[in-house]
C-alpha cells in the first residue's frame, strides 16, 4: 500500500510517498482502508520534529492523525464494527493517516457521518474531538454561559462555534474580517475582528475563553474572564499566578482519542445542528502541498487528502 512517511525531521522535502506492507490488526485493533484523511497543524509540528511525542526512535513516521474509511479487517476482540462498516477516526500518534490503510483501536472508532461524504466526515475527528473536550471537558460550558472562542474560522474553531450553540450557550470568536458572515452563519453571536479590534475593549465578560491562538491573544484573555470562570489552551499554559489572583481556572490540554465522543458528534452533523467546511482538498501524493495551504494560506474550516477517488 501507499503511504506518506518521513525518515527524518525537516521541511516539506523530507515527505515521501512509499510502498509499505499493509499492517494486521491486534486484537482490540480495526484495519480501516482510508478514503480520506486531514490535514492538522500538528501534522507539520511533528514533520519538523517539534511535537515531543514522535522522536528519532519513531522513524520513519507515517503523519496524519485522522481518516475516514471503510472497516477492512478486524482483531479478534473487536464486536463494536463489521468489515465494511464507514468509519472515521482521530487515531493515537502511532499510526498515522496518510495512507492507504491504517490501524486504529476500536475505541478511537466511530460510524460516519450518514450526512457527510468521506472527505467531510475524514475533516472531523481531530478538530471536533478537540473543540469538544476544550469546551465540554476541560472548560465545563454549560447551557446558558458565555464563551469566546478565538480563532473561530479555523478547523477547531469552526466546529467549535456549533458544539457551544447547540449545548446553548452564547458564543463571541475572533476572526479576521473577511470570515465574519462566515462564523456568524454558524451561529456565533458576536464576530471580532482580531486584526483591527481589541476584543478585551468589545466583549461583557465571558464564563469560558477557548484559545487556539495563544501568545498576546492569551494574555489578553485574562481581562475578559469572569470570576470563577476558565481560560482553557491548546497551545500554551497560561499564567497560573495571574489565575489564582484573578479566580480563574486555567488549563493547557491535548485532545485524545474518543470514539464515543465522536460519535456523539456524528449524531449533531446528522441532526444538521452541525456542518462541516472544507477549506480545500488534495491528492495524497500532494501532502506536502497541502501542508503549506495549511500553514500560508487564510484557512476557513478544514484541508483534507483525498486517498480515493
Ligand atoms: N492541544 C491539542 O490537542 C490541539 C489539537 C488541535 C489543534 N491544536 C492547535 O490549535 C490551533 C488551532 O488549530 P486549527 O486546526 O483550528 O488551526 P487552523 O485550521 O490553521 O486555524 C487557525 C485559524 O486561526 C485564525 N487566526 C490566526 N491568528 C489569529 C488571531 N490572532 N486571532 C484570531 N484568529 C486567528 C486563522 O485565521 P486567518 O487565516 O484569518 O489568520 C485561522 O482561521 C493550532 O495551533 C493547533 O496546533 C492543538
Amino acid at each position: 500500500m501507499q503511504a506518506v512517511r518521513i525518515h527524518r525531521f525537516g521541511g516539506p522535502e523530507v515527505m515521501a510517498i512509499e510502498e509499505i506492507d499493509r499492517p494486521i490488526p491486534s486484537a482490540n485493533e480495526v484495519l480501516i482502508k482510508v478514503f480520506a484523511a486531514s490535514v492538522n497543524p500538528v501534522d507539520g509540528k511533528m514533520r519538523e520534529g517539534k511535537y515531543p511525542v514522535v522522536t528519532e526512535k519513531d522513524l520513519p513516521y507515517v503523519l496524519g492523525r485522522d481518516v475516514s474509511g471503510q472497516i477492512a479487517a478486524a482483531g479478534d476482540d473487536v464486536s463494536s464494527f463489521l468489515i465494511g462498516d464507514e468509519v472515521f477516526a482521530f487515531l493515537s500518534p502511532e499510526h498515522g493517516g496518510y495512507e492507504e490503510f491504517v490501524l486504529a483501536r476500536a475505541d478511537e472508532v466511530a460510524i460516519m457521518p450518514k450526512s457527510l461524504d468521506a472527505v467531510g466526515a475524514a475533516a472531523v475527528p481531530l478538530a471536533g474531538i478537540t473543540a469538544w473536550q476544550g469546551l465540554f471537558d476541560h472548560g465545563g460550558l454549560l447551557q446558558g454561559q458565555r464563551v469566546l472562542i478565538h480563532g473561530g474560522a479555523g478547523g477547531v474553531g469552526h466546529l467549535a462555534i456549533q458544539f457551544a450553540k447547540a449545548k446553548g450557550a452564547w458564543v463571541a470568536t475572533t476572526v479576521s474580517a473577511a470570515d465574519k458572515e462566515f462564523v456568524s452563519d454558524l451561529g456565533a453571536d458576536q464576530m471580532i475582528d482580531y486584526k483591527s479590534e481589541k476584543f478585551e475593549n468589545l466583549i461583557e465578560p465571558v464564563d469560558l475563553v477557548f484559545d487556539l491562538i495563544g501568545g498576546e491573544t492569551q494574555e489578553r484573555s485574562f481581562n475578559v474572564v469572569k470570576p470563577g470562570g476558565a481560560l482553557i489552551s491548546t497551545l500554551q499554559e497560561p499564567d497560573k499566578a495571574r489565575a489564582a489572583e484573578r479566580d480563574i481556572r486555567v488549563g493547557r490540554y491535548t485532545a485524545q482519542p474518543n470514539g464515543a465522543q465522536l460519535q456523539q458528534i456524528a449524531d449533531l452533523i446528522d441532526e444538521s445542528k452541525v456542518k462541516v467546511v472544507i477549506a480545500s482538498t488534495f491528492e495524497l501524493r500532494e501532502a506536502a502541498k497541502a501542508q503549506a495551504a495549511l500553514k500560508e494560506n487564510h484557512i476557513r474550516g478544514k484541508v483534507v487528502l483525498k486517498v480515493v477517488d
